[in-house]
C-alpha cells in the first residue's frame, strides 16, 4: 500500500539512525513530507540526501532546539500532523555505580526530550486547530526490568505514563498521543549483542517469535499509528517485540562480569 500518509507533515527526532531513520524512510514512501531532527550532523546530512527530507540539527534536551525543529516543519511545509519522538540512548551501569551525570544523561534524553518534543509538537497542532498524532518511542524496558538499565527503564516507564497523561489532556483538541514499545531491534544502539553470539543467544531464547526485530517492524507500526486508520487509538503503547514481554530480560550483569 502507498499514500497512507499523503498530505501529512511529520517531524521525526532521532531520524538520522536506526528506528527513526527507517520511520522517516517509510513516511516519505507513504507520501508524507518529513523533517528529520538529530544531533549527529554527519549522519543527518547523509539521511537528508538519501531521503530528500528536510533536516535540522537539534538536541532534544534543549527546548530552543525543539522549538526550532517544529518551526522548520511549519515554515517549510506549512503544518505539522505527526511527531515521532525516537531520539534516545542508554548504557549499562549498576545502581550502585551510577553517577548523577550518567543518570541525568539518560533520563534527560529519553524522558525530558520526549516531553519537550511532545509539548511543542502538540502546541503547533493545537494552535493550527487541525489536531494530529504524536508517537513516542518507548521500549519493553518500560515494563521489564533490565540489569544495569535502571535509568533507561525508569525513563521509558515515564514515557509510557507521559503518553497516557498527554493523551488525556490533548484528546479534546484532537491530538492523539500513542507509544510504540520496541523489543530488541538491530540498530547501532544494540551492537553490544550483534557481535557477541552468546549475548544474542540469550536474547533470542526470550523472544517467542524466534528472531530479533528490524527497524522496519517498528516503522510498519509507526505508519499505521500515524495514519487516519488509527484515528480512534490514543493513550496506549503498542509493544512490537516478538512477544519478548511475555518472557524475561536476559541477565546482562552475568555477561558484564564474565
Ligand atoms: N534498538 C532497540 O533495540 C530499541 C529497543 C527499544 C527501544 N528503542 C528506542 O528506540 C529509539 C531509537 O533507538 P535506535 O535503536 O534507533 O538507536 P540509534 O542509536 O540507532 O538512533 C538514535 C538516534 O537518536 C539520536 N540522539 C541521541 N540523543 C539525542 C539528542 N539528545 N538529541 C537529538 N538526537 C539524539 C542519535 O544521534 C541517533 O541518531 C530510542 O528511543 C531507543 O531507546 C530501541
Amino acid at each position: 500500500m502507498s499514500g497512507r500518509l499523503a498530505d501529512k507533515v511529520a517531524l521525526v527526532t532521532g531520524g538520522a539512525s536506526g528506528i527513526g531513520r527507517e520511520i522517516a524512510r517509510c513516511y516519505v514512501a507513504e507520501g508524507a513530507s518529513v523533517v528529520i531532527g538529530d544531533r549527529n550532523a554527519t549522519l543527518l546530512a547523509e539521511v537528508e540526501k538519501a531521503l530528500g527530507a528536510a533536516a535540522v540539527e537539534m538536541d532534544v534536551t534543549r527546548e530552543a532546539d525543539v522549538e526550532r525543529a517544529v518551526g522548520l516543519a511549519l515554515s517549510r511545509f506549512g503544518r505539522l500532523d505527526i511527531g515521532v519522538n525516537s531520539a534516545g540512548l542508554g548504557f549499562g551501569v549498576s545502581v550502585l555505580e551510577q553517577t548523577e551525570a550518567q543518570w541525568d544523561t539518560v533520563v534527560d534524553v529519553c524522558l525530558k526530550g520526549v516531553f519537550l518534543c511532545l509539548k511543542h509538537e502538540a502546541r503547533a497542532m493545537v494552535n493550527a486547530g487541525h489536531g494530529g498524532v504524536i508517537i513516542n518511542i518507548a521500549s519493553i524496558s518500560a515494563r521489564q526490568p533490565g540489569e544495569g538499565l535502571s535509568a533507561y527503564c525508569a525513563a521509558k516507564a515515564g514515557v509510557e505514563m507521559l503518553t497516557r497523561c498527554a493523551a488525556m489532556e490533548l484528546g479534546p483538541q484532537r491530538v492523539r498521543v500513542v507509544g510504540i514499545g520496541p523489543g530488541l531491534i538491530d540498530t547501532p544502539l544494540t551492537t553490544f549483542q550483534q557481535d557477541r553470539p552468546h549475548v544474542r543467544e540469550a536474547f533470542l531464547a526470550n523472544i517467542p517469535l524466534g528472531r530479533v526485530g528490524v527497524p522496519r517492524d517498528i516503522a510498519n507500526a509507526a505508519v499505521f499509528l500515524g495514519s487516519d486508520e488509527a484515528s480512534w487509538i490514543s493513550g496506549d503503547t503498542l509493544f512490537v517485540d516478538g512477544a519478548e514481554l511475555t518472557k524475561k530480560y536476559p541477565e546482562l550483569g552475568r555477561f558484564r562480569r564474565s
